[in-house]
């Protein structure tokens, strides 16, 4: 949710500013800004509603704007609509100072009341502007812009990360942050901060990640890290191993459809180094064997399509290790008085590594003396660092903000950990792990010979189904899982109506719903149960629904007579089915959106790291 980042250095900031906010517009789009400074012409600041395009056009690439020192954002709005004004930076009401905030201020109104008070006049309705004005009351107070700095971050409650600048400081940005993510990145011909490290890639791999509490100073040459007692702090620097070109389209017409090729790829990236003479091997996993058998309980707490992995992983689990294992969405496990101890394992789930509800929850599992296990794709992100364990997927960057091969990553990751467990405890058979194992790493050649198949066939059922009002997912056990993520892509990505149900619960009430026409699309590709699946379509046959199926090579056949269409996936392992049937889901899903005209890669009001609550 939103992006900032902030250049110092000696090349003109504003290009390189929108060069890294276009890397992160699938944090926010609902406006753009950028405050640069120069000797001559003081803060320049430049906002606008809409696209980052419009912002750019309006300055011409950057050549507008003079200074080799500037910070700029890219919104998600929470507080204030999005409009011209409520677009960052805000500046101080002297405009002397310019600030980008990623996060909410919790207590912005009492502050903003009070500085009311004092006479100050505030131009937008957000949280974050009460953060500009109250560095101009208490740099007016100490006339030291890193002492306001300290003073403001006393009084703000909430989550934050801040680019500064001032312009009585003209060579040095200051940030802050505070459970909101912020990066430091170490240039040959200046530094940075950003939210995300896709935004510096191109010039720098060289980062430091900012802890909570914690501001920098950047000058040209040098950042200077303090803690929030100002004290100051020594940075562990590392190098990140992602490619420039895997944060760019590289001639596919959407972000989504290439992060839909790379999953062979990721998935062959996330499972070789941890499977070892036939075992699977998580070194970076400090669970011992005398912990794991006396777990009580698994916990699986994620968000979107993430739960979705847990959901999955709950039949998996509990299948291959005979332990309760209980999967919560985060924003729910926070407030319900979880029943979580010393005996819980805790598994946490997310993409980004940021998403707040899911950090809440790790820290809610932690007070209760969980041990928590997380799986995440960023590499230094909060929950990563927070974990007791991090397992990293090895997706790569993911700009679309429909999730596919984090997605798949997970899942794969998911598996693997299920069944290193699960050998722990002696609850799978040999023969079993052996042929899990087998399948698992031929996983990425099964879904590539998928995805080197003609589409044509999907991208047809898409045309003849598109303009449907409402789908329903349908499917049980590991379909009903995997029905969840297709629903799930196919509204956040093409506005349509849909919902997932396991096919058994229709009877009970939704099959209300089901008439002449309506799209089903019938999932079956979990082989213990697809008589059962079967039954179902012909159920909703009966009432009059049109079903389109997703099944298995060697269900084809028998599902062809039934189903009025049908897309059939390669056969593998029944636990590892959803890794490949869940692609076909997502095609259907883009070629849908396409078909509609929708904004693919950046749906309406939706943001790839959910920052805020
Ligand atoms: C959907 C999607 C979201 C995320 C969810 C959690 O395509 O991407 O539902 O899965 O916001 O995000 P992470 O995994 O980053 O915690």
């Amino acid at each position: 949710m939103c992006g900032i980042i902030g250049f110092v250095g000696r090349e003109p900031a504003a290009p390189i500013l929108l060069d890294g906010l276009a890397r992160m517009e699938y944090r926010g789009y609902d406006s753009a800004g950028v405050a640069v400074r120069s000797e001559t012409k003081g803060l320049q600041v430049k906002k606008t509603k809409g696209r980052l395009k419009v912002l750019s056009d309006l300055i011409h690439g950057g050549a507008d704007l003079e200074g080799n020192l500037g910070i700029g954002h890219t919104r998600w709005a929470t507080h204030g609509e999005p409009n011209d004004i409520n677009a960052h930076p805000h500046v101080s009401e002297n405009g002397r100072i310019a600030i980008v905030h990623n996060g909410i201020i919790e207590n912005y109104l009492e502050l903003k009341e009070h500085l009311q008070k004092l006479g100050v006049t505030f131009q937008s309705e957000t949280d974050s502007e009460v953060v500009a004005q109250l560095l101009e009351y208490h740099y007016n107070e100490c006339h030291n812009m890193l002492e306001a700095v300290g003073r403001v971050l006393r009084r703000i409650e909430g989550s934050y990360a801040f680019g500064i600048i001032c312009a009585d400081y003209p060579n040095a940005l200051i940030a802050a942050r505070k459970d909101s993510p912020l990066i430091l990145g170490y240039g040959e011909n200046g530094n940075f901060i950003a939210s995300d490290v896709t935004a510096i890639i191109k010039y720098t791999r060289d980062v430091a990640y900012m802890d909570d509490g914690e501001i920098a100073v950047l000058t040209a040459d040098s950042i200077d890290v303090f803690d929030d007692e100002l004290v100051p702090v020594e940075k562990h620097r590392s190098t990140v191993d992602w490619d420039v070109s895997a944060a760019e389209k590289g001639g596919y017409p959407h972000f989504m459809l290439k992060e839909i090729m790379e999953q062979p790829e990721a998935i062959r990236k996330t499972v070789s180094p941890r499977i070892k003479n036939g075992r699977v091997v998580l070194d970076d996993l400090h669970l011992t064997e005398e912990y794991v058998r006396d777990i009580s309980r698994i916990f699986i707490i994620a968000c979107g399509s993430s739960y979705h992995v847990g959901m999955v992983s709950k039949y998996n689990w509990e299948k291959l290790m005979r332990r309760p294992v209980e999967v919560t969405l985060a924003s729910e496990f926070r407030y319900c008085d979880p029943l979580v101890d010393e005996k819980s394992l805790v598994v946490v789930i997310s993409q980004s590594g940021e998403t707040l509800d899911t950090m809440a929850a790790m820290r809610e599992a932690k007070r209760r003396g969980g041990r928590t296990l997380a799986i995440v794709n960023v590499v230094g992100s909060s929950i990563a660092r927070e974990a007791d364990d991090v397992l990293y997927t090895w997706a790569g960057p993911e700009i679309a903000v429909a999730t596919t091969k984090a997605y798949s990553t997970q899942l794969v990751l998911m598996d693997l950990v299920g069944l290193y467990l699960a050998d722990l405890l002696g609850t799978v058979e040999q023969s079993e792990y052996d042929a899990i194992l087998t399948e698992v790493q031929s996983l990425p050649e099964k879904m590539q010979e998928m995805l080197n198949r003609d589409t044509e066939d999907i991208q047809y059922f898409a045309s003849r189904y598109f303009n449907h009002d409402s789908i329903f997912f349908i499917g049980r056990n590991l379909d009903y899982a995997m029905g969840m993520e297709g629903s799930l892509k196919l509204k956040e990505i093409s506005y349509i109506h849909s919902e997932a149900y396991a096919s058994g619960e229709l009877k009970h009430g939704t099959i209300s719903l089901i008439e002449q026409g309506t799209l089903v699309v019938a999932l079956g590709t979990y082989a213990p149960l697809f008589d059962k699946a079967m039954s179902n379509v012909v159920e909703v046959k009966a009432r009059g629904a049109e079903v389109l199926a997703l099944t298995t090579e060697d269900f084809r056949e028998k599902m062809e007579k039934t189903a009025d269409a049908t897309v059939a996936v390669p056969v593998t392992h029944p636990v590892l089915q959803p890794s490949l049937g869940v692609v076909p889901l997502q095609l259907f899903s883009y070629y849908v959106a396409l078909q509609r005209g929708c904004d693919i890669d950046k749906p309406r009001n939706l943001a790839k790291s959910v920052t805020v609550e």
